[in-house]
């Protein structure tokens, strides 16, 4: 037997004050597009906004259901907008982020664990790690080099084969 340790680390700044230009704009588009959410139910608006290597911008907000499982994610929702408007083309940073209508906006969160397998098998599929800054409305920003950080062991379709 022996043991293996899965490292990963990331960067934590104060405020989007910190990022560079490229960051903050992304930051502030996520942020913006939390307005775009339709979250009645959950009140918990998450706006996800991605440039891609092209340099184009994609935009990806939460929409709920009354049939809750039928809503879908910020991620996941920026994802399927990316492949469709730009096939072919890699994600080179994503943004999210979130406005908590009953409550606090000012910490980071992280997708959620059907987004990181999503997420995950669209940066084997173009073969280019997205890069991921995390944060709130304000407050602390995270940034992953490496989407892949967010799901270790995780299953791919090199499983299936
Ligand atoms: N949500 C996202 O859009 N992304 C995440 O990573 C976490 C959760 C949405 C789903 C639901 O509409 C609301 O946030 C509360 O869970």
């Amino acid at each position: 037997m022996k043991k293996e340790e899965l490292k990963f680390s990331i960067d934590v700044y104060e405020s989007s004050d910190e990022l560079n230009d490229d960051d903050a704009f992304l930051l502030s588009e996520a942020r913006s597009a939390t307005q775009f959410a339709y979250a009645p139910y959950s009140n918990f608006q998450v706006g996800a906004v991605a440039k891609l290597i092209n340099g184009e911008i994609v935009t990806g907000t939460n929409q709920e259901n009354a049939s809750y499982p039928a809503g879908i994610c910020a991620e996941r929702g920026l994802l399927s907008s990316a492949a469709s408007q730009h096939p072919g083309i890699a994600i080179e940073t994503m943004a999210v982020t979130y406005n908590n209508l009953k409550g606090t906006s000012d910490t980071p969160v992280s997708p959620c664990g059907i987004c990181r397998q999503s997420i995950s098998e669209f940066q084997n599929r173009f073969k280019k790690p997205i890069r991921i800054i995390l944060s709130g409305m304000e407050g602390k920003v995270q940034i992953i080099e490496n989407a892949a950080s967010l799901l270790p062991l995780a299953f791919t379709a090199e499983d299936l084969k």
